[in-house]
């Protein structure tokens, strides 16, 4: 190809919206390189170190050369680790063969997109909600149906938004709980009134639990619960820090195991393998307890953020239930969410990200705060905002 002549890639591509959180990122980091210090408070991942345990189970593998393709559905001792897991922790019993370890949940995301959406079909996600979920669906050939979601039901949808948003190609609803951008989650009642409506449809219901075990204030309970054969969607990023060892894992029904498998052998043979063995280290009482003591730490962080962006004129009517973002309405504050997150970048040295990440609905209105960061920090994020506010 001549130098200079730009090529026409594949149609799929166009529809695709891009990561806006990627843009703030690079931005900071290059502003860190020019030597400003810059509060993080943008992208979604765990600051603390990997948990011993799991580094030791990583140089085991290493040392014994586990560095091999394995299964394409993942080590089964991995995946009987899962099982007990999901035991010990909501006293479900799933045979391990149902659970599916995967490159991240992102892999597990495409797998099941790939496996539900015939070209025209389309899958219900709440707007806002996690940006690549609707790139997913487009890759599958499929409709992204958008149903926006506000603080009145705590940005989560209810039994009558799937009801009255399906429509004659719907195959399906994602739902992540807790959400990102927003921390919230479905009551258990919402989550029985949903499975209704999907099964009433004959349709499938994907439960991301991705923030499973980062939740402050309640119990939480999985989909599995009350439909054994809804698909669900986990992974070692947030809540066991994982974020760079690329590995999550799905519960599919029984039925479609032989799908998965056939998919997971050709796209992409194995999820890595020392990532799997160190895995195993993550269910060790040390590393729980290292876990628990960091979900403590989430929460002490959120309880001084919310009231703290309250008092700076941010509106969160509620506060969030888990993970570790803050959505929060700067209608007081600025009239566009994307250039007021680029002005408290440059003025502030605070990183967030605007709404416009995360959807269309109210999204010009709202910015996402990501509290990955120590207190220290994020006493430095206010002190900051504060000042840049008021000038
Ligand atoms: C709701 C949700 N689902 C899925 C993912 C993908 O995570 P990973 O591929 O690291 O498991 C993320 C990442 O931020 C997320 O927020």
């Amino acid at each position: 190809m001549a130098a200079g002549v730009q090529r026409q890639y594949a149609s799929r591509i166009e529809g695709m919206t891009s990561f806006k959180v990627v843009d703030f990122l690079e931005a900071a980091v290059k502003m860190e390189a020019q030597g400003r210090d810059i509060v993080r408070m943008e992208a979604g991942e765990p600051a603390f170190p990997t948990a011993p345990a799991i580094l030791e189970a990583a140089s085991t593998a290493l040392r014994d050369e586990k560095t091999f393709y394995t299964p394409s559905l993942g080590i089964i001792e991995l995946r009987e680790a899962i099982a007990a897991f999901y035991d010990s922790r909501y006293g479900l019993k799933i045979p391990a063969q149902r659970i599916v370890v995967t490159t991240g949940s992102s892999a597990a995301l495409g797998l099941i997109c790939d496996l539900i959406i015939n070209p025209g079909d389309g899958l219900q996600l709440t707007d806002p909600g996690y940006p690549c979920n609707a790139n997913f669906v487009r890759r599958a050939g499929g409709e992204p149906q958008l149903i926006p979601v506000d603080a009145h039901n705590a940005y989560q949808l209810t039994p009558e938004a799937v009801a009255n948003h399906w429509q004659d190609n719907t195959v399906g609803v994602l739902v992540a709980s807790p959400s990102n951008p927003t921390g919230e989650m479905l009551s258990h009642e919402n989550q029985r009134g949903i499975n209704t409506v999907v099964a009433s449809h004959n349709g499938v219901l994907i439960m991301d639990e991705l923030y499973h075990g980062l939740v402050y204030d309640q119990p939480e309970s999985s989909i599995l619960e009350i439909n054994p054969d809804a698909m669900v969607i986990n992974s070692f990023s947030k809540y066991f820090g994982m974020t760079g060892w690329r590995l999550g894992w799905m519960v599919v029904p029984e039925d479609a195991l032989e799908a998965v498998n056939i998919m997971a052998q050709n796209f992409y043979i194995s999820p890595p393998s020392i990532a799997q063995y160190a895995a195993l280290g993550a269910f060790q009482p040390a590393t729980l307890e290292i876990m628990e003591t960091r979900r403590g730490e989430f929460r002490q962080r959120r309880d001084y953020l919310v009231p703290a962006l309250r008092e700076l004129g941010f509106s969160i009517p509620h506060t969030p239930a888990g993970a570790f973002y803050i959505y929060a309405g700067i209608e007081k504050l600025a009239g566009d969410s994307e250039a007021f997150c680029w002005d408290m970048l440059e003025r502030a040295g605070v990183a967030f990200t605007p709404g416009t990440d995360f959807g269309e609905h109210l999204a010009r209105q709202h910015v996402r705060f990501s509290y990955t960061q120590p207190m220290d920090r994020l006493e430095l994020a206010i002190e900051r905002l504060g000042k840049a506010l008021a000038s």
